[in-house]
């Protein structure tokens, strides 16, 4: 009698064991399942270590999918890390290094963020006014032919060489900028500020004719394209002195230690050409506000770098 009882208790011990294993086997099964259906598997499968895997994975679902669908890019780490990385540019990033075979990524980023992965003046969109004084008009972005800012004013001689004008709001922070620099000294003049489009046609026309049309595009933007038509660009020359030698006067070392403090920025600095489409002009200033201009000092970024990460992200 006790011997059948005891019997009975290990038979229940074993299948309450058993039914345990099975719990547990099934249990790994669904873990592997799930484990092999993670981006994170799916990512070591195709080559990523973990560090990559790390860096990858806070990206969004597009480009999730798209890293997924394609083979191992040591590039994409670098990239993702980069400090003006746009999540939606990744695979033009990609693509971009890819083509032109640049080690640079950080250069990568930054020539992808601005468009220059794209041919001038053929990709183009209307600018976007409603973002006002930092509106951003280069040879992707526009202003219609007959777009003028409000409030357009002669600038006295006091301050512009014969016939320029600007928009009053913007002739005052101007005005500002110039009396600070007479306090110290510095005597600026301005010699050219608003054009409209059918003078920037003029102006365009012009260094085509004397200098051939490949000089033109480096120096002057097709009419519709030049920020000249926003009113807020004004070149910045000193008295008897021309463009080509402004880089080497008080006046010029002047605005470019001051002019962010009152929201101006050099807008094609040297160095920088194969981001903003154009030769270094020491002499074209561009009002952006003060914290703007102060970020694209700091960071010594162009406005075109600025724009695409702190405001049209
Ligand atoms: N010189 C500048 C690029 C313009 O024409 O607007
Ligand atoms: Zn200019």
């Amino acid at each position: 009698m006790k011997k059948r009882r005891i019997k009975k208790s290990v038979i229940k011990k074993g299948i309450i064991g058993l039914i345990i294993l099975l719990a547990l086997i099934l249990l790994l099964i669904i873990k592997t399942v799930r484990y092999h259906n993670t981006n994170e598997y799916k990512l070591k499968q195709i080559g990523y270590n973990k560090e990559e895997i790390q860096t990858i994975k806070p990206i969004s679902e597009e480009n999730m999918t798209y890293i997924l669908n394609n083979e191992y890019n040591e590039k994409i780490d670098d990239i993702i890390k980069q400090k003006y990385y746009i999540d939606k540019n990744l695979e033009r990033y990609i693509n971009y290094q890819k083509q032109t075979n640049n080690e640079n990524i950080e250069q990568v980023v930054a020539i992808v963020n601005v468009n220059k992965d794209k041919e001038e003046y053929k990709e183009t969109k209307k600018a976007d006014l409603s973002k006002k004084e930092l509106v951003l008009v280069n040879k992707y972005n526009y202003l219609d032919k007959d777009y003028k800012p409000e409030n357009i004013i002669n600038i006295s001689n006091w301050y512009a060489y014969d016939g320029n004008e600007t928009s009053k709001e913007i002739l005052d922070k101007y005005i500002e900028m110039h009396e600070a620099a007479k306090q110290d000294g510095i005597n600026l003049i301005i010699s050219s500020a608003y054009r409209d489009y059918d003078n920037q046609q003029e102006t365009y026309e012009y260094y085509k004719r004397e200098n051939g049309e490949e000089y033109a595009r480096k120096y002057a933007s097709l009419p519709g394209y030049s920020e000249h038509q926003t009113g807020l660009a004004f070149d910045i020359l000193t008295l008897g002195v021309l463009t080509d030698e402004f880089d080497k006067t008080k006046e010029y070392e002047w605005l470019i230690n001051n002019s962010y403090k009152y929201g101006f920025i050099l807008r094609y600095p040297k160095g920088k050409e194969n981001i903003t489409g154009y030769d270094y002009e020491s002499w074209h200033y561009r009002y952006v506000g003060i914290e703007p201009a102060k970020t694209i000092h700091d960071e010594n970024i162009t406005f075109d770098e600025y724009y695409a990460y702190y405001i049209e992200k």
